[in-house]
């Protein structure tokens, strides 16, 4: 009785020890497959050329980006993706701010989430003066 005992522990124990490791072996070969779907590649820059100088309150509208000119030649451009689900954002002239039509997410013009489902800030493009054929302009990075 003590011996069957004893043999029908050490059966459940091999039992498990191989359930672990089939386990372990799905994982191993699942793993480089899991692997391959969420490789990133990053993507190559974009360059948006905008031939002309923003004066300053001017707003102009990608349907990418929104590039914003301040006081002092001070010119920034945010995304108009909404980091919640990626609606295009609108601008509101009335509150100043940019508002997702999807879920009411806002943000500043200079991207900073104020309410809504979003949680994260909005990105920031790259933006550098530029001149081409005599005329002024801006190219955005995105
Ligand atoms: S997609 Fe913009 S708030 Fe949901």
């Amino acid at each position: 009785m003590g011996g069957n005992c004893s043999c029908q522990k050490r059966r459940s124990f091999l039992q498990k020890s191989w359930n672990w490791i089939r386990l372990t072996g799905y994982a191993m070969l699942i793993y480089p497959v899991i692997k391959f779907f969420h490789f990133h590649v990053p993507e190559k820059p974009r360059y948006v050329k905008i031939g002309k100088v923003l004066a300053e309150g001017e707003i102009y509208f990608d349907p990418d980006f929104a590039l914003f000119a301040g006081a002092e030649k001070d010119v920034w451009a945010v995304s108009r993706k909404c980091t919640h689900l990626g609606c295009r954002l609108h601008y509101s002239e009335k509150e100043h701010l940019l508002i997702c039509p999807c879920h009411q997410s806002r943000f500043t013009p200079h991207g900073k989430r104020i309410a809504g489902p979003a949680r994260k800030d909005l990105k920031m493009f790259q933006v550098e003066m530029m001149t081409e054929n005599g005329r002024e302009g801006y190219v955005v990075t995105l």
